[in-house]
């Protein structure tokens, strides 16, 4: 099975990169199945039903969310879309769905997301614990779970706490590629961060003018998407069952 799992898509200059490189990638790695982290691919945070629906069209298979899976009015129903996957690890009674299966010539797919509790702001459940009530529940060939978390630490360590019971584990949310990419001793594929797919010189698709004045000042501003300049797409290229884990780093000079 060969996956294409592209980091988080942020904003403008997210679906700038994902318009001018996405074709070009498919030609080159032929993935069968395809994964977009979409939790910043609106304008407005999170992921719209327009976005949704135009990316399945061209290709894409299921979104995963993260921390702003619940940043717009309407998450309820973007949470319902069929192929939109939002944290498992919130209580039982949040909208949307736990993991995705997808039907894939007669294998039985499933995606997971997960947040992170280092460094993040909501009061979530044990990502390790879920994986285990998950795993008693889920009957696939292949599990892919997006790991969206801040530290490294926490990454690593889910990442081995479910090594040979998934085939991936693929880290989201700082936004920037680590060079990790590996399989595990047990066979699981993993990364730290897959990193962003958007502006290259912005404060991790923030606006770099806006992100500098905070960082000095100290003051906090609503973040603004940085608009101009080169633009970079991130993503793995994975094949489930060979174990190859591949990092796919385009970045305009
Ligand atoms: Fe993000
Ligand atoms: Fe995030």
């Amino acid at each position: 099975m060969r996956v294409l799992f592209i980091g988080d898509i942020y904003m403008e200059l997210g679906r700038k990169a994902f318009d001018i490189y996405f074709d070009q990638v498919k030609r080159d790695y032929k993935p069968q199945f395809i994964v977009v982290n979409g939790e910043n691919i609106s304008d407005t945070n999170g992921l719209t039903e327009k976005i949704y629906k135009d990316y399945l069209k061209r290709g894409v298979n299921v979104f995963t969310l993260g921390n702003h899976a619940f940043s717009r009015r309407d998450y309820p129903e973007v949470l319902d879309l069929q192929y939109v996957v939002r944290p498992a690890n919130y209580g039982p009674t949040t909208a949307g769905k736990e993991y995705v299966e997808y039907n894939f010539n007669g294998k039985k797919l499933v995606v997971i997301n997960l947040l992170g509790r280092i460094f993040m702001r909501d009061p979530i459940d044990n990502p390790f614990t879920k994986m285990d009530i998950l795993l008693k529940k889920i009957k696939a060939d292949y599990i892919i779970v997006d790991f969206h978390a801040e530290a490294t630490s926490e990454k690593i360590a889910l990442a081995h706490y479910l090594d040979g019971r998934v085939d991936a584990v693929l880290g989201t949310h700082t936004h920037v590629t680590t060079a990790d990419n590996m399989v595990l001793p047990k066979g699981t594929l993993y990364i730290t961060d897959v990193g962003m797919t958007g502006a290259v010189h912005g404060i991790i698709g923030g606006e770099l003018k806006q992100g500098l004045r905070k960082f000095v000042s100290g003051v906090p501003e609503r973040i603004k998407p940085e608009l101009s300049g080169p633009l970079q797409f991130n993503a793995v290229f994975l094949d489930l069952d060979n174990k190859v884990i591949k990092r796919i780093n385009i970045r305009e000079e």
